[in-house]
């Protein structure tokens, strides 16, 4: 099994990897081992940083009893312009399967198409599941369960968006979004959100944020967008968590954020603090939430 993006997944596989998630968590911090992935090896290609993905990939290998190797895209070949095709046959004669943080997405799914190894998507333009599953396995904890449940996403209409729209619906939460004209999460999922749930896209924060039990926001520009950071303060100014927004949200509404953060830009430092342990917990889930991804994906 491949996890390209959350769309490929039924709301049954996502429940699945969710209970699995928080049998390994449990079992982890009991001292109870788990080497379901024995003398396994993933291959990491990163063509973006990170902290939270690399590191929780390669220490949930090691739990499981597998390795990881980390190839940044800088040293492979495919920096250079070895072709995709040929790099997914190389790996796919070394190691056991690949995860991927990359800007295309057409170069996780050709990475798929052409090798012949389980295939996970670590973050591109488009979409971040890895990130959403451990998302919903902590609003879970929280809040118990989905139904009944409104998540808000406030600021840029980017990767994390996509996700968490589609994560949303598919486990029955009520979705939200509240970001800058031009700035919408993708069309097409917009759509099919509209489709199979409660979902609303509007420019006003306050609207969006009313009674929501989950407050979700990103950076106002992501990796890649980096020349368009400052044009982004002004434009994205307003589309903030802070404390009038939390006013008008559900009582105990928790507040997430995916991190890297930029404070008193898309969350106030004051309300970032409060909700410390719903964001950290959020955290701490990518390594739970990913082992139960790489056992799903290597065991078929
Ligand atoms: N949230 C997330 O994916 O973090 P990194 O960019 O540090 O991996
Ligand atoms: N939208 C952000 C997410 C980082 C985890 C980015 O792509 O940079």
């Amino acid at each position: 099994m491949h996890l390209l993006k959350l769309m490929d997944l039924s709301s049954k596989q996502i429940n699945e990897i969710l209970n699995l998630a928080d049998q390994l968590k449990f079992e982890k911090k009991n001292g109870i081992e788990h080497h379901l992935l024995k003398g396994k090896t993933l291959g990491m290609i990163f063509s973006k940083s990170s902290t939270r993905t690399r590191v929780s990939f390669e220490v949930g290998m090691y739990d499981l009893g597998g390795s990881a190797l980390f190839l940044s895209s800088r040293d492979l070949q495919i920096g250079r312009g070895e072709p995709v095709e040929d790099t997914a046959r190389v790996l796919s004669r070394y190691v056991d399967g690949i995860m991927i943080r990359t800007f295309a997405q057409k170069e996780v799914e050709d990475l798929a198409k052409y090798g012949s190894i389980p295939v996970i998507n670590g973050l591109t333009d488009y979409c971040h599941p890895c990130q959403v599953l451990a998302d919903l396995m902590t609003i879970r904890e929280y809040k118990g369960g989905f139904a009944g449940t409104k998540l808000c996403y406030i600021g840029d209409g980017n990767n994390m968006t996509n996700s968490l729209i589609v994560g949303g619906i598919k486990m029955g939460m009520e979705v939200s979004v509240a970001c800058p004209k031009g700035y919408e999460p993708d069309a097409e999922i917009m759509k099919w959100a509209a489709k199979n749930g409660k979902f609303t896209c509007t420019s006003d924060v306050m609207e969006a944020a009313k009674n929501a039990d989950v407050l979700y926001t990103d950076v106002w520009a992501s990796m890649g967008q980096e020349s368009e950071a400052e044009e982004r303060k002004k434009i994205f100014k307003g589309y903030q968590i802070n404390a009038d927004v939390m006013n008008v949200a559900a009582d105990k509404a928790m507040v997430m954020h995916c991190l890297p953060a930029h404070r008193e830009e898309e969350i106030t430092a004051e309300v970032f603090e409060a909700h410390a342990n719903e964001i950290f917990d959020e955290a701490e889930n990518r390594l739970h939430a990913q082992k139960a991804v790489l056992v799903k994906c290597f065991q078929k």
